[in-house]
């Protein structure tokens, strides 16, 4: 399975990714862009989720991985960015601008994508510039509409081999995974 859909208010089925899926996409992205240490675009890099998002990363302790923060403001990016230390730098990029978006995806391991709102988008430009770069992908995507337009790329995506995660934030998200039973 190349595309993972989490739904909100539906019990998750775990279904392993298939190994191949990771390298097929890492192998594709190396043919087509050259090859770095790990990189992770966080696009909304400069804003609440994707912030936290770039935060947390850097708290992994991973002195490989590069944390790349992607919006359009470069002083707000420039300086969030240089918080995180020597490794990490800001990727001036409008989500609006294809050329733009498939630029700043190459040589980029994962791309996250918390560059909202969604509810403003009627396009999936940055899982449709995903695909084409060979980037797996993960949102935080809380629009339906959205979320349906993204699962309508799954066959583009599997063919590709990109693993794509979408509406993975926290609600839908990771209150998908809280499948608690209560007693009442
Ligand atoms: N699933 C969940 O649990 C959950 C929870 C909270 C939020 N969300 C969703 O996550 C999204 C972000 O929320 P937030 O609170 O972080 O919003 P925010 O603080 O307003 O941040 C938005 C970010 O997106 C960037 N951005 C906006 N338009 C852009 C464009 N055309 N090109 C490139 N970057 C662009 C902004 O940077 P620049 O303006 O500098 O470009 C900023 O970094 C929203 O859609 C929200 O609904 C989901």
């Amino acid at each position: 399975m190349a595309m993972l859909v989490v739904r909100a208010c539906t019990p998750l089925i775990p279904t392993p990714l298939p190994a191949a899926v990771g390298e097929a996409a890492s192998m594709n992205k190396s043919s087509t862009c050259s090859t770095r240490a790990a990189r992770v675009l966080v696009l909304g890099g400069t804003g609440r989720v994707g912030w936290s998002t770039a935060t947390a990363l850097s708290k992994l302790r991973r002195p490989d991985l590069n944390i790349l923060i992607g919006g359009r403001n470069r002083e707000k990016g420039k300086s969030l960015a240089s918080k995180l230390g020597k490794r990490s730098e800001f990727v001036q990029v409008d989500i609006h601008d294809a050329s733009m978006l498939e630029e700043a995806l190459c040589g980029v391991d994962l791309v996250v994508h918390a560059a909202g709102p969604f509810q403003r988008e009627d396009k999936c430009t940055v899982l449709e510039a995903a695909i084409s770069t060979k980037t797996p992908y993960v949102d935080v995507c809380d629009d339906v509409d959205y979320s349906w337009r993204a699962k309508g790329f799954h066959k583009q995506a599997e063919a590709s081999g990109v693993p794509a995660i979408i509406t993975a934030g926290i609600c839908p998200g990771v209150s998908n995974c809280l499948h608690i039973p209560f007693t009442l």
